[in-house]
Order: C-alpha cells, then structure tokens, then sequence
C-alpha cells in the first residue's frame, strides 16, 4: 500500500475514495479535481482556503450534490448516490456545522428517526429506544437525558447526539465540517476523545477545520484543496504549519497580527456598572479613540451578551452607556447606530445577512439609510461600496448578484464583516471576527482592525482565540461569570495570565 504525499491512485483497502471529480453551479466551477481517500481507522483533515471547495466535496460525499464527472469507489465498489439516503445506506454519516435535529422531538427519538424499535402491534417500544439511546451515551461518556427534548440543547451536544446516531447507523465513515467552530475549549476535547475512540474501532473520519492546532493534534494525515482542486495529501508528520500554508494559498503570507502603533485618544465609549441580573454585573471600562480593547475568556462568560447590552440588542438592568460623554437610550439599536457604533456579530448567518437577498445587496443593507438621507442612493453607488469592500476582504462569489446563500461559510463572514465597515463606524464591536475564515484572509482581517484603529476608531474585540487577542489588543478585559476579573495592559499580557484569569480556579490574574 502506497502512502507517498500526494499520490492520487486509489489504494486498495480505503473506505472510500473519490477522484478528479467535477461539480459546477451555472458558471461557477466549485470543484475541478475533488480527490480524496479515507482509510479505515484514520483522521484525516481536509484544508483549504474559504471557497476551495471542501464543503461541495462533503455534499457529494453526502449524496447532497450529484457529481458532473469523477469516480466514487466505496470499499472497492464504484457507486453513484442519488440522494443523502444512498449515502446513509454506504455508512456515511455527515455532521454539518448547524446540527440538524428535531427540535420538537426527544433526544432519543431524533437518535432512532423513521427506525424507531417496535414492540408487538408494531407500537414504538419506548423503554427499548430509550435504553439504546443510553447505553450509545455512556459508551461515548456523555451525560444526556435521553428524554430531554433537543430544543435548547448547545451546539455540542447536538452535535454528540449527532455522532451517537451516526454509531446507531453503523457508520463506517464519519464526515465533520468545521465541527469545532462554535465549540469551547472542553467541548473540543470531548468531541477530539469520542474521534478518537471511533478512529480506533475502525471508522475512517474526515475532519474539516480552519485551526490548524486541531488539525495537526488530531488528525493523522492532512489533504490540501485549493481553487476546487486537490493539491496534496501529507502524513501528518511529514508537513509543517508553513508548508501547509504554501499549499493552501498558493504563496507565503504576511505575518499574522501586523499590529500598526495607533495615537490613542479620548474615550469614545463609556460603560458603567452595567449589569443584568444573571447573566453580568457591574461592567465599567472604556474604549478610547484608536485603542483596541479584547474581551477574553472562555465561552459563556458573558461576552457576547455585554456586547448586545452595549449595542442595545438586548437589555440590562442598570448602569450606562456612553458614546462620546452622550448617554445612549437602553435597549435601543438604532439609538446606537446613530451615535456611530457599528456590531459584527457572532452568529453571522443568523444575525448578519439576508440569506436571499444578492451579495451587492446584503454589503450595503445598513449603508442604505445614511446614502438616502443625501439622496445618494442609487444602485451604481451600492455595488461600487459593495465590490470596494468584497475585494479587500477578498470575497470569493461568481458575482455581486448571486444570493449570499450560494457563497461558501467563509465568505458569508466576509460579507458581513464589509457591511459594518462600509458604515465608517466610530465605535466598532467585532465578536469572533475571524471564526471560520482562512489563514489568508484571517491576516488581512487584523491589518483591516488594525488599520480602522490607525484612523481613530475605537474597537472592542471579542475572541476565544488567544493569539488573537495577544496580538491584536491595547488593552485585555478578561471576563468570568459575568464579570470582569482581570483587565491587563498590552505590555503585561501573557497567555498564561488570560487563561488564569479566565478560568474558574482564580478571582484575578495576580
Ligand atoms: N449552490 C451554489 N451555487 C453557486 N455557487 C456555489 C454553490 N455552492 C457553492 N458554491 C461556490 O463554490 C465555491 C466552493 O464553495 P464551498 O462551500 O465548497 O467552499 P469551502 O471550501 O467549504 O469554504 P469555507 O471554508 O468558506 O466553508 C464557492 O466559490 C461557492 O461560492
Ligand atoms: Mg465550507
């Protein structure tokens, strides 16, 4: 058996094997040699930047999208699926980034779907499903309530409950598409452990991520896609982070974090003592003219809901905010936007766009009020603002016209992201700025902040990412439970006084 970087030949005793295939939308091309081979108890990591191609090869695995050319081989037999219930029948299961149960339905039901165990008078057997649901949890070491309803489980246990239905399934091949996105530190573990026990008993797992400290802990061996093309595939230990880089964007890129000195001036935003009851209490700090200030800690400190207070998404209890010495109206958007602050938010596909509505459009959607007020507005102006700021952000679409729906998850981050800063906000929040976008685009994400800064505007940063926040911050308010717990200037910041900070053992970082 031949396992030389980048050979494309079949080999005999993969699990599945999919070469040079072609997948086109109209004239888009999305993929032009989708290859890639999975073996029998391996992880193996499929790279790319955003656009490249990796979630359209996972549709045809998937049986989602048909193939136009290329040959699918599946335990050494050439297979053509119709449809996602062809793909289930040939033991793949694929977990999508959104997990897609139920929300009506109990955890176990979701689980057994149309197979549901049946007793005499083909009645379900409830006790049975129920015991199965169990016994696939303790197997995985996961505490969920087979009864409990799948509303309002978090993005993890979905996705768990997704993996112990793909175990019912006797799945043979395992597919994760940037699984780990929206997942904590813990979560991320458990998710790497149960991997790793199915790896062992044989399940071959593809695993997409834009991390590549998951991709080299985990995985054994790594493919690279670029422009809808297969590029290599390496052991895992014969390729470094730069190498891996080269391959994926075709060229060496600018340093990460290229943080510019910024005049910082006087306080644009002022909070005091804002507090919601439960959620966070007694929040005070300021952002000033050109400053950067991170909000770090772990998921579900709180962050993303100070943000929301701040930008009057949600609303708070007591305490102020400020913009510029002026109290903003509590829970009021548009009483924000007005006084120039602008919000990038976390879940960027829920509260960002409009799925329907062209990419052209959806860049200019808060431009359109400010170009009306001067009579400006015309569609000559929107798509020059939209195609001005796509091309910084390197948005990858066919056309300005297509919907955003069409484009790759990457590329609807970018679009939102230009929404913002075609506003010329004077206050920016960006929460999770650079989540699911690629290495390339991440470093011209941070020259973008790091330049709005340069020019004066105040921008508070939420992220998990420490290197991020290291990198990119003036000052570092580290949050736990609710509040703040340390607050640490550039100079003395390290990774290890966040994490202390952040985490639940300690009050303050020293
Ligand atoms: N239904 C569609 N109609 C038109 N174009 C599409 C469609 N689906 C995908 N594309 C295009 O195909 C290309 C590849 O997209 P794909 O989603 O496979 O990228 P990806 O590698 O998963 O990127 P990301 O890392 O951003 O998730 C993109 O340019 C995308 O806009
Ligand atoms: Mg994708």
């Amino acid at each position: 058996m031949s396992m030389s970087p980048s050979s494309t030949a079949p080999t005999i005793d993969a699990a599945l094997s999919l070469s040079s295939a072609t997948k086109s939308f109209g004239a888009v091309a999305a993929l032009t040699n989708g290859t890639i081979e999975i073996l029998p108890g391996e992880i193996h990591a499929l790279v790319g930047e955003n656009g490249a191609g990796k979630s359209t090869l996972v549709k045809i695995l998937a049986g989602v999208h048909q193939p136009d050319s290329g040959r699918f081989v599946i335990d050494g037999a050439e297979v053509t699926f119709k449809s996602p219930a062809d793909s289930k029948a040939a033991g793949i299961s694929v977990i999508y980034q959104e997990p897609t149960l139920f929300p009506d339905l109990t955890v176990a039901e979701n689980i057994f779907i149309g197979r549901q165990p049946r007793g005499r008078l083909g009645l379900i057997d409830r006790p049975t499903m129920r015991a199965r649901a169990r016994e696939l949890f303790s197997r995985l070491g996961v505490p969920i309530d087979p009864d409990r309803v799948a509303e309002g489980l978090s993005i993890a246990d979905q996705q768990i409950i997704e993996i112990a239905k793909a175990i019912s399934l006797d799945a043979r091949i395992l597919v994760m598409d940037e699984p780990t996105a929206a997942l904590s530190g813990v979560e991320v573990e458990r998710l790497f452990a149960v991997s790793r026990s199915l790896r062992d008993r044989g399940t071959g797992i593809l695993f997409i991520s834009h991390r590549f400290e998951e991709v080299f802990d985990l995985c054994d061996r790594i493919t690279v896609m670029r422009d809808g093309a297969f590029i290599a595939t390496h052991a895992t230990a014969d390729i470094t982070v730069d190498g891996l880089v080269r391959e994926m964007v075709g060229r060496d890129i600018a340093t990460l974090f290229p943080k510019q000195e910024a005049t910082i001036g006087e306080a644009v935003l002022s909070v005091s003592s804002l507090t919601r009851v439960g959620v966070f209490s007694d929040i005070s700090f300021e952002v000033h003219a050109g400053e950067i200030v991170a909000l770090a800690g772990l998921v579900g400190a709180g962050r993303t809901e100070v943000a929301r207070a701040i930008f009057g998404i949600d609303r708070y209890d007591s305490g102020t905010v400020h913009m510029s010495g002026k109290a903003l109206r509590a829970h009021s958007p548009q009483s924000a936007i007005d006084a120039g602050m602008g919000f990038v938010p976390e879940d960027r596909r829920k509260q960002g766009l409009v799925m329907d509505l062209s990419v052209a459009r959806n860049a200019t959607l808060t431009l359109r009020k400010k170009l009306a007020r001067f009579g400006l507005i015309n569609s000559k102006d929107e798509r020059r603002a939209a195609e001005e700021w796509s091309a910084r952000l390197q948005v990858k679409t066919g056309s300005q016209d297509l919907s955003v729906a069409t484009l790759s998850g990457g590329n609807q981050q970018k679009v939102v992201i230009a929404k913002w800063l075609a506003t010329s906000p004077r206050f920016l929040i960006v929460d999770e700025p650079t989540r699911g976008i690629d290495v390339g685009t991440k470093a011209e994400v941070h020259r973008l902040l790091s330049e709005l800064a340069v020019q004066g505007i105040a921008v508070l940063m939420i992220s998990s990412e420490l290197p991020e926040v290291l990198g990119m911050a003036d000052t570092i308010l580290v949050m736990h439970e609710g509040r703040i717990s340390a607050r640490l200037s550039r100079d003395e910041a390290t990774a290890e006084a966040v994490m202390h900070a952040a985490s639940a053992t300690s009050e303050s970082a020293e």
